[in-house]
């Protein structure tokens, strides 16, 4: 099933409970709130009250991607705010899988993302201790940017090696997910397809343009 994870980065944050419940609407199982800090990406977004906030608004599952330095000191902040899944970055903690044991010790998913330049091979010895992998497909800290298309090898490389140890896992991508390459991500392997500006940015609003993207992706709304 291929799921869409609107990115509430290119969300009108004037107006932040009504978009998410929009994409409720929609029939999503789950809204990315992107964490940036300003240091592992240059850009600062919102920290663990974004979540709380958002947390008895919706029963949406609420993914906090943490695009910032020693996710560590952030956990269970975030953790405590509510969030559902906590995906972190192999770049930016020499110690992923102590990171990753803390996140399942608050009983919450984990996830690994990994940039753009950074090789899958890197996360080879965690994809056991992760429920998703989060492959990049723009270099973090805006949205609205093009996709790297290099980094569809990875996404096939990433969903190879998890087929081969039998471990199910989501495949989620994020950056540049638009109609024009959903097909391609979901090709090589994707199942959730991280979306900002496609989603908030569309005219016609986001239900319709998350039930475009489904279309494309080859699997129709809930
Ligand atoms: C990292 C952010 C963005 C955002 C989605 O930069 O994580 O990728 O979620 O951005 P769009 O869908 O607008 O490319």
């Amino acid at each position: 099933m291929i799921r869409i994870a609107p990115s509430i980065l290119s969300a009108d944050f004037a107006r932040l409970g009504e978009q998410v419940q929009a994409v409720e609407a929609a029939g999503v199982d789950r809204i990315q709130i992107d964490v940036m800090d300003g240091r592992f990406v240059p850009n600062i977004t919102f920290g663990p009250i974004a979540v709380a906030c958002l947390r008895p608004l919706t029963r949406l599952t609420l993914e906090a991607h943490l695009m910032v330095e020693r996710p560590e000191d952030f956990i269970e902040s975030f953790a405590r705010a509510g969030a559902d899944t906590i995906i972190i970055h192999q770049e930016a903690t020499p110690h992923l899988h102590r990171a990753l044991q803390q996140i399942h010790a608050l009983g919450k998913k984990a996830g690994v993302a990994i940039n753009p330049a950074t090789p899958a091979i890197l996360i080879s010895e965690v994809l056991a201790n992760v429920e998703l992998v989060l492959v990049m497909t723009v270099n973090p800290g805006f949205g609205g940017q093009e996709f790297i298309p290099e980094t569809l090898g990875k996404i096939r490389q990433v969903r190879n090696a998890l087929r081969q140890r039998n471990h199910p896992c989501d495949v989620e991508v994020d950056g540049g997910i638009y109609e024009e390459t959903v097909r391609r991500v979901v090709e090589a392997g994707a199942n959730v397809l991280v979306a900002g500006s496609a989603v908030y940015d569309a005219k016609d609003g986001a239900v319709a343009a998350i039930q475009r993207l489904l279309a494309r992706a080859g699997s129709e709304p809930d």
